[in-house]
């Protein structure tokens, strides 16, 4: 099931809509990016670096002609960083109708985030997750809408996402943490779509395939530089090129076929096939239990810090703009007198 020979071509109409894609710099996000502009979407790249998104918004605003293409910071790995992102996004009153959750690591060296959790967890997860439940009254008001979670058939590399040993650096391996973080995606995905229930809200996950892009980035730290080249030498080989790694998200995003067949909480493998996960990835149990678990990390992390913050920063725009309007009256009268 699903449209084996879907294209980019086939993508109907987007205009009107909005999306956020997360990771959209480069590899399959940046692809998505330019295709969903093709078609009319306004598209924002969230992205952790402006200088390295700067160009990629200008190159798609050429190829696509649309000007509705913008860089709007987004470090997953910080969930203040994740915060902040959601209140600017709201700032800018418009709907979300598409929120792809992209943006990914792979297999690095030991390293916590910023809120002190294993990084692949805290930046494939539980930034997503928090991105996703702040914007949810967004997408809510704007449906009908689509939310992709970019997985992986590494899920299927652990059977369990042993939360409790999410810090252990004795226990890590980054293959595990990256499996667990993939597995996460799609017990997300579930988990969400259950609580949206019926609305009309269709959340699915993607296993792209195996592409050509960045994401081995981390082979040298691990294996040293031969490994990087064989590894380099093999996705030249086999691996689908972005163009192709991109359609899997495109058809789970505007397909119309998703809201034909009411497909909620599914899976998807190249290109744009349905597929079964692993037994560990339809545990409704786990799923519950992770989201509560998110939940929990992100009040202790966060509180209500983050809104607090936000109401401030408000004020002291505000401010700002009544000190501004200030300065100009007098300036005015002062060019009257
Ligand atoms: N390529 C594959 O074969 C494959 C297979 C299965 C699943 N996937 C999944 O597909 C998704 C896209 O990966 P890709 O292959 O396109 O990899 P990629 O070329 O390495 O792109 C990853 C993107 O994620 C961004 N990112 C990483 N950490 C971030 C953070 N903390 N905050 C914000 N953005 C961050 C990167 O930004 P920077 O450039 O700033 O680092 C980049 O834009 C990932 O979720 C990956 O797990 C890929």
């Amino acid at each position: 099931m699903g449209n084996k020979g879907f294209t980019a071509e086939a993508i109907g109409d987007q205009s009107g809509k909005v999306a956020i894609v997360t990771g959209s710099n480069t590899g399959i996000g940046r692809i998505t990016a330019l295709e969903l502009a093709r078609k009319g979407c306004h598209v924002i790249l969230a992205c952790r670096s402006k200088d390295r998104t700067d160009p990629v918004v200008e190159d798609i605003r050429k190829a696509t002609k649309n000007d509705n293409v913008e860089f709007m910071e987004l470090n997953l790995s910080s969930l203040n960083s994740v915060a902040k992102f959601a209140r600017a996004f709201k700032k800018k009153g418009l709907p979300l109708h598409l929120l792809i959750n992209n943006a990914g690591v792979m297999a690095c060296p030991f390293k916590l985030s910023e809120d002190g959790l294993e990084l692949q967890w805290a930046t494939n997860h539980l930034g997503h997750f928090l991105l996703t439940t702040l914007l949810l009254d967004v997408i809510e008001a704007s449906a009908p809408a689509r939310i992709v979670n970019l997985s992986s058939m590494g899920h299927k590399m652990t059977s369990s996402l042993e939360l409790d040993k999410l810090n252990d650096e004795k226990s890590y391996g980054p293959w595990n943490a990256y499996a667990r973080s993939k597995l996460s995606n799609i017990l997300f995905s579930l988990e969400l779509q259950k609580r949206i229930g019926d609305k009309q809200i269709w959340v699915n996950s993607v296993h792209p395939g195996f592409v050509d892009t960045e994401l081995q980035r981390n082979i040298p730290d691990l294996y040293g530089n031969f490994a990087n080249t064989l590894s380099s030498w093999t996705s030249s080989l086999f691996a689908l090129p972005p163009e192709k790694g991109a359609l899997t998200t495109l058809y789970a995003a505007t397909s119309p076929d998703i809201e034909q067949n009411d497909w909620r909480g599914r899976y998807f493998v190249p290109i744009a096939k349905l597929a079964t996960t692993s037994k560990a990835a339809i545990d409704e149990e786990a799923a519950k239990e992770l989201w509560e678990f998110s939940e929990k990390i992100i009040a202790d992390k966060l509180g209500n810090s983050a809104f607090e913050e936000a109401e401030e920063e408000e004020e002291d725009e505000d401010k700002a703009t009544h000190d501004n309007e200030g300065a100009s009256t007098s300036g005015a009268s002062a060019t009257d007198d």
